[in-house]
């Protein structure tokens, strides 16, 4: 790795207890400007706590987490905004609006972030080609397959061109089409420049890709990492 790469994420020491349950314990972790990096381990392990952690779903209880240089801990209401900008996030259950239209669902990114709708319409209708569902745009997410869902979400999470791609098992509930045709979107966004995160325990993907892998137990960082220390 170039030493003069941006680190983009950084997680110091950061820990995530749940009452007296350690969701995670003590990870340090550098992500460098357009890594791709897959995020492993068993059920539990803290995978999902992760990603939270880096889009604000969940607050660290211990540790610093910087996200393109915002300290998450001491982020203003001014900066919730900002960062929410630089990051797009797909979920396994895609997490559409079920009563908006597949392009409501991705415009209120755009909508969110202030532009208005002669200026969304072009970027909504790009994201939502890239991913091969332009023809689909007034329909509603449940008359939808799983990998046209999830699609959606995709386009939903690259429309504002972010800086970093979090996935937290963007595939789990796809079938090998689906879930080949989604990896590759995420590919040809880390291309295109994105930093890519995914928690995943499709270990076909993960060795397909080749790309760094951080591996979870129980919470810790474990010796196997690529580019971390063991946390317990
Ligand atoms: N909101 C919560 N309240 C209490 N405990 C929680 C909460 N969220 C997660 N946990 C606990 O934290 C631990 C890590 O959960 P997490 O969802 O991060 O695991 P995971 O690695 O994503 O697992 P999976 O592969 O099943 O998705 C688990 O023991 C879980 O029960
Ligand atoms: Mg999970």
């Amino acid at each position: 790795m170039d030493q003069l790469e941006k680190v983009i994420i950084r997680m110091s020491n950061v820990s995530k207890r749940y009452g007296k349950m350690d969701a995670l314990s003590g990870l340090t972790l550098d992500v460098h400007e357009n890594e791709f990096v897959f995020v492993t381990g068993p059920s539990g392990a803290g995978k999902s706590t992760m990603i939270k952690l880096l889009y604000l779903g969940e607050t660290a209880t211990e540790g610093e987490i910087l996200v393109d240089g915002i300290n998450l801990a001491r982020i203003t209401r001014r900066q919730i905004p900002q960062l929410r900008r630089k990051i797009g996030v797909i979920f396994q259950d895609f997490k559409l609006i079920p009563t908006r239209t597949v392009y409501q669902n991705v415009a209120l990114v755009l909508e969110a972030a202030g532009l208005r709708p002669k200026e969304m319409h072009p970027l909504v209708m790009s994201a939502l080609e890239w991913v091969g569902i332009g023809d689909r745009v007034d329909e509603f997410p449940p008359v939808l397959s799983g990998g046209e869902k999830q699609r959606v979400a995709v386009a939903r999470a690259m429309v504002g061109n972010p800086k970093i791609v979090l996935a937290d098992e963007p595939t789990g509930s796809l079938d090998p089409d689906s879930a080949a045709r989604i990896f590759m979107l995420l590919q040809i966004a880390h291309r295109a420049g994105a930093t890519v995160v995914i928690a995943t325990h499709d270990q076909q993907m993960i060795s397909s890709h080749g790309g760094r892998v951080v591996r979870l137990e129980k919470g810790c960082m474990t010796p196997q990492n690529q580019g971390g220390r063991p946390s317990c």
